[in-house]
């Protein structure tokens, strides 16, 4: 059995789905749930250009990070009111890399089991996996379970 799960979550529906799905599993045997949101930081995306504004790549990476924190502490929450005990549900938000951030905090809280949607937000129909589920399968030292 699982008693450590790390549930990567980007406010997406498949996300969503993940969540429920290991708090179904928690319910089994009261296993450990890690909620995980990543936000990309400025220097991953801005530009080294001059005459695009950086103040304003700032102020969105304040609202990435603004997003992460409420999708990481409503997740949170949602597992607390189906019934999670407090001991037993953490949240963290942390810039970065998706896929990169999520392979590394699983194994710095040694989880036993990554749980993911198999589509996010960006949700394009070219291929049947995101991007972020395709390279946390490929590269995670642990099970992962793709909802
Ligand atoms: N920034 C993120 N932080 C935490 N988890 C994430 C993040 N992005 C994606 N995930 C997790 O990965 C799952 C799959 O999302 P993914 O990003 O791979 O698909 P997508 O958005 O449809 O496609 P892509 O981003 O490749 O265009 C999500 O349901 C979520 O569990
Ligand atoms: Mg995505």
């Amino acid at each position: 059995m699982f008693n450590k799960i790390l549930i990567p979550v980007d406010g997406s529906q498949g996300a969503f789905e993940a969540l429920k799905y290991a708090i179904e599993m928690h319910k089994a045997n009261q296993a450990e749930l890690i909620v995980l949101s990543v936000y990309r930081e400025h220097a991953m995306w801005t530009s080294s250009v001059s005459w695009v504004n950086q103040e304003r790549t700032a102020s969105t990476e304040d609202a990435m990070k603004e997003f992460a924190k409420e999708v990481a502490e409503k997740s949170k929450q949602y597992a607390l009111d189906e019934g999670v005990a407090k001991d037993k549900v953490r949240s963290f938000y942390i810039g970065g890399g998706p896929a990169r951030e999520i392979v590394k905090s699983s194994e710095k809280h040694g989880v036993d089991l990554i749980i993911l949607g198999s589509r996010g937000l960006s949700d394009s129909s070219k291929h049947l996996l995101g991007s972020v589920s395709h390279k946390v399968t490929s590269l995670a030292q642990c099970p992962v379970l793709v909802v």
